[in-house]
């Protein structure tokens, strides 16, 4: 089985993680999560970008050493993710020793290629984007992403990265890789920016110290695009040791694995376009594919601090629950897609979707088993129904792999909705009035039986709340890995917990 890489971007250090920041890595974890549960090998990476102007500006606004600045910001991204159950192999400074040594190695190796010559750049930068703009670019002499900020006129001696001597190398890798970018429309998007021509960009500063010394010649730093892409080689340990950089797992899932990297549209052109050409300097292979999802809204305005319309993970984690968060963005917004946050739709789909359709279903089949058999049924299901024709495990595990993650959950709720119509058909307490013991065992089965499988679709997604579920009706917890034996459809044989607490107590709350 393919070993699987997942990255996330690694997040500018400069201020607390976002709904954005939480939002990819809440996806890559369900990937990550996925492909365990599938038996493959997985090294899921996540982490921070702790270098370039921005950080360093940000830090002299406070008062504060960059160092000390982003020592306290780290802090914060990292017990979000633990309160979200992100389950990374490792987390990624770009200050740390490590990235340090692989960086350096990187550059040398570039170097040494003769992929780097030195020239006075002169032009505009902008430091929300760090990145160089062209006057073109601008609008009304602003950064049209940022247009709270001023570009900085810049002239000053780099290192330039000859990338457009893989202008022809990158034709080939989109020519006849045409899902090494997703979705679609982004893959165009890349290459017909590829089309209009790639030309050689600074990868060093000597205006700001905030940085990775340049190696040999410490009054540069590398640009911190240059620097923070080699932290998916930091991550597996390559560059360490300088006379053998290939470490294990650089070997076992770089050279042989699967290399997964998500990250939002706005970053893509550096992934799909620069990273590549970096990575064939240094002689490596190139990743498997680079997926980028939407931007999100909050009611149709752009998320900025300054207007006041954020959206704290924390708040709503306090108010609906982990997995609430973890359900609602991928059930919502469709991976890949722009979306509009809007607080009525999560109490919308938190009361209809898992308080209504799953929570119910669950207290309802376990309260039925143990009123009408005492807590143990042993029965066949009735076959299974109509709707595992059309969305089975092998759907499931396709969209799955494809990054569907809303079209999974939409499937998955086709099961537990087609349930909740089965049992207004059946009426479970109209057999047990009738006396019809034998059917009331094997509808209430079906529920069982229905109700395992989809708490095992759902694991990636919500795992806390499947454990329960499974708890409750009496199944082992989800093994790390599911077997062909868990996906059949089976008789029933088990004894549902005495008493079920509430899955999604409802919230009281005006949105
Ligand atoms: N440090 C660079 C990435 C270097 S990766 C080698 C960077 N950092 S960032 O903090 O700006 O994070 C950008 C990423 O955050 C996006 O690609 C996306 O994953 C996430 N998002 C930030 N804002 C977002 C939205 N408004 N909506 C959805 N995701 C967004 O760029």
């Amino acid at each position: 089985m393919q070993p699987i890489y997942i990255t996330t971007p690694i997040y500018y250090a400069n201020d607390v993680p976002h709904i954005g920041h939480a939002y990819t890595t809440v996806a890559a974890d369900v990937l990550a999560r996925f492909y365990r549960f599938m038996g493959n090998q997985v090294f899921f990476v996540t982490g921070t970008d702790e270098h370039g102007q921005k950080i360093a500006q940000k830090a002299a606004s406070l008062g504060k050493k960059p160092q000390e600045h982003v020592d306290t910001i780290v802090q914060t991204f990292q017990s979000l993710w633990e309160l979200l159950h992100i389950s990374h192999d490792y987390f990624v400074r770009t200050t740390s020793t490590e990235h340090y040594q692989t960086a350096k190695t990187f550059f040398s190796r570039v170097r040494g290629q003769g992929d780097l010559y030195k020239a006075n750049y002169a032009g505009y930068y902008c430091s929300g984007c760090e990145e160089y703009k062209d006057e073109q670019e601008l609008v009304k002499g602003k950064c049209p992403l940022h247009p709270t900020l001023t570009v900085d006129w810049m002239e000053e001696e780099n290192y330039f990265f000859r990338w457009s001597r893989y202008q022809e190398l990158l034709e080939n890798l989109f020519a006849e890789h045409p899902d090494f970018v997703q979705p679609p429309h982004r893959f165009r998007e890349m290459h017909n920016f590829l089309k209009t021509g790639i030309q050689d960009i600074p990868v060093s500063r000597t205006t700001i110290s905030w940085g990775i010394p340049v190696p040999d010649e410490e009054h540069h730093v590398i640009y911190v695009w240059f620097d923070a892409l080699i932290n998916y080689l930091t991550a597996l340990g390559w560059g360490q040791d300088t006379t053998n950089p290939d470490s294990p797992k650089f070997t076992t899932f770089w050279e042989k694995g699967t290399i997964i990297h998500l990250m939002a549209k706005d970053i893509v052109s550096k992934h799909s376009l620069l990273w590549p050409a970096m990575l064939a300097s240094a002689n490596l292979s190139m990743p498997s594919h680079c997926f980028a999802h939407g931007f999100f809204t909050k009611d149709g305005s752009k998320i900025s601090k300054s207007t006041g319309n954020t959206i704290d993970p924390r708040e709503l984690c306090t108010l609906y629950g982990v997995d609430a968060f973890r359900y609602f963005f991928l059930r919502e917004f469709t991976f890949g897609e722009d979306g509009d946050y809007s607080a009525n739709r999560f109490h919308e789909r938190y009361t209809n979707d898992l308080a209504n359709d799953l929570g119910n279903l669950v207290s309802r089949t376990t309260a039925m088993v143990r009123k009408y058999f005492s807590g143990k049924i042993s029965a066949t299901p009735a076959t299974q129904l109509e709707v595992w024709q059309t969305f089975s495990w092998k759907t499931w595990q396709t969209r799955m792999e494809s990054l569907q993650f809303r079209e999974s959950l939409d499937g998955i709720w086709t099961h537990i909705n087609a349930l909740n119509t089965y049992v207004d058909q059946e009426k479970p307490w109209a057999l047990a009035k009738a006396g019809e013991q034998d059917h009331l065992a094997s509808v209430l089965a079906t529920l069982v039986e229905g109700l395992r499988h989809s708490a095992l679709m759902l694991t990636p997604f919500i795992p806390t709340t499947t454990a329960r579920i499974l708890e409750q009706l009496g199944f082992p917890p989800a093994s790390a890995k599911i077997t062909p034996e868990q996906q059949q459809w089976q008789p029933v044989d088990t004894e549902v917990a005495a008493e079920g607490s509430i899955l999604f107590p409802r919230v009281e709350h005006e949105p």
